[in-house]
């Protein structure tokens, strides 16, 4: 069952004179619980893609629905968001900045806490809930934003390349506990990345976008079963899907 579907999507920003065209006909689905990750070169639209996911930006043609709606606006309680900086508020601890969504709807305090401190514990959090931003590392602040991301409860998370910032060994490890996270609360998560090994490893299908204008080129359904082990990464089947990926992306398009 689909809880997403993009279909004929196009995007085209004018500035100045100059029109981009940014994503063109980019058509695809996401069934509910799956974990998908979109791939292509730098400047394609992946990130313009999630932000008319997200209700942020409009689409030129074609649209995005949720669970059969429209996406024509943020819709917090349905579509959660976790970008590559974790864009916490400096004044806030940790679970303040986790809770802070929830109190901008005016959820009840100690109802709020309660849940934003089940969140800190799911993100492996629980001791740093009075830290501020500064006083924690930066997979620690990536952390904050992904239970912020998981507060109000939505069904379909968008990541975009939450974790490039941090260096590989806290990389591996954020991808292997977001996949504990996803498997205890069966979000959907629709995630972007440049490394083609943090795709297919996380992955149920990596989508491949096209240069500018992105479209989708490829799907590729990832089997490896689960719980996965970082073993499989340095298995011949992970090579030639990895290889596969990579020649989707650098020839050029018809
Ligand atoms: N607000 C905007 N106004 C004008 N052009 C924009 C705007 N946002 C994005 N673009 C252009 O649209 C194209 C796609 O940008 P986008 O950020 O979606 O790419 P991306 O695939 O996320 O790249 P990266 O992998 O580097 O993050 C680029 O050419 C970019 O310059
Ligand atoms: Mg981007």
């Amino acid at each position: 069952m689909p809880i997403i579907e993009v279909s004929g999507l196009a995007k085209d920003f004018r500035s100045g004179g100059a029109v981009v065209h940014a994503l063109r006909d980019v058509t695809f689905s996401v069934d509910e619980g799956r974990f998908v990750t979109l791939v292509g070169p730098s400047g394609c639209g992946k990130s313009t893609l999630l932000a008319i996911m997200a209700g942020l930006t409009s689409a030129t043609r074609g649209e995005a629905r949720i669970e059969g709606t429209p996406i024509t606006a943020p819709m917090p309680d349905k579509i959660g968001m976790v970008f590559q900086d974790p864009t916490l508020l400096p004044w806030k601890t940790a679970l303040a900045n986790v809770e802070f969504p929830l109190a901008l709807r005016h959820v009840d305090a100690t109802a709020r806490r309660k849940r934003c401190t089940q969140l800190l514990d799911l993100v492996g959090l629980s001791e740093f809930a009075d830290h501020y931003p500064h006083e924690l590392s930066g997979g620690m602040r990536q952390r904050v934003a992904i239970a912020r991301g998981l507060a109000q409860d939505p069904r379909l998370i968008l990541m975009d390349e939450p974790f490039a910032a941090l260096d590989e060994q806290i990389r591996t490890r954020m991808g292997h506990d977001l996949l504990e996270i996803w498997e205890r609360t069966g979000k959907t998560i629709f995630f972007i990345t440049h490394s083609l090994t943090e795709a297919i490893y996380l992955s149920d299908t990596v989508l491949v976008m096209s240069a500018r204008p992105g479209s989708i080129i490829g799907t590729l359904p990832i089997d490896f079963p689960r719980p996965r082990d970082l073993d499989i990464i340095g298995s011949e089947s992970f090579g030639r899907i990895r290889n596969r990926i990579w020649h989707l992306i650098s020839e050029p398009q018809k």
